[in-house]
């Protein structure tokens, strides 16, 4: 695991823009495991600076994006289809028939967990995976507990993510309790991952990543096994591991 330490939110945005930039001009044609939540808007937008100024082409990119919330379609302002429209997508040169995340709206779980796992295994697989991680230790929505083997699934979303997430909606009550979420086992099989951290909110889940057990309990914690992760978090979130490791 290589630890790349930000200052700020803003720097931990560049410098992840820049691991990202570099996987799109080594390959044109790279599969990015793609991300959402507040954490990766920054490097999103950093992307779109570049693409303006002409040093990004994102012509031949193909994504796979990590989530969505069961129920919610992509019209909806709160699903991650319409997040990643507006954050990234629309803003570059990326074809959207090249960009796939799960249908919020297919109620047959099995159906679209068999079918999202073909369109990855066809793409042949992901080059970089983005990913954030939740106060939790979760990452995509593989909350603490599931299954390192899972792939594609249907997960009911914990009370702490439930609450994590209510800040985007007008109410608790509108947070949807299901989402279709990528498995441990699709991210282990990305070839490089890139998780970014920022904020004392995931300071302790940081910690628990890089020093902790390997464990369901913190799901980040396989990261430890992958031979290519690099993390870029601010300070506030090494803050834990900063107390603990001096
Ligand atoms: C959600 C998403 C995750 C994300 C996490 C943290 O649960 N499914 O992919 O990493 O939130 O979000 P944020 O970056 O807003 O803190």
């Amino acid at each position: 695991m290589k630890i790349y330490r930000a200052k700020t939110y803003e720097d931990m945005s560049r410098k992840a823009a820049n691991i990202i930039s570099a996987q799109i001009i080594m390959k044109p044609d790279a599969v990015l495991g793609l991300a959402t939540g507040s954490s990766p808007i920054g490097a999103y937008k950093q992307l779109i600076d570049w693409y303006n100024k002409g040093d990004l082409d994102f012509s031949e990119i193909r994504s796979v994006n990590l989530d969505e919330y069961k129920g919610l379609g992509p019209d909806d302002e709160q699903s991650y289809a319409y997040f990643m429209k507006e954050n990234l997508f629309k803003h570059v040169n990326i074809k959207p028939e090249n960009t796939y995340i799960p249908n919020g709206l297919e109620e047959d779980t099995e159906y679209e967990c068999r079918r999202y796992n073909g369109i990855i295994a066809g793409l042949g697989g992901i080059d970089l995976q983005l990913l954030g991680i939740g106060g939790n230790g979760h990452i995509g929505f593989n909350e603490p507990g599931e299954a390192y083997d899972k792939e594609t699934h249907c997960v009911a979303l914990t009370e702490n993510t439930i609450k994590a997430n209510a800040r985007f909606f007008d109410s608790m009550d509108q947070v949807p309790k299901f989402a279709y979420s990528t498995g441990i086992k699709n991210i282990m099989q990305a070839k490089a991952i890139l998780l970014i951290a920022s904020g004392e909110s995931k300071a302790e889940a940081v910690y628990n990543m890089i020093c902790g057990p390997i464990t369901p309990a913190c799901p980040a914690s396989i990261l430890q096994l992958h031979n290519n992760v690099s993390v870029v978090a601010d300070q506030a979130a090494m803050a834990v591991y900063d107390q603990r490791m001096s």
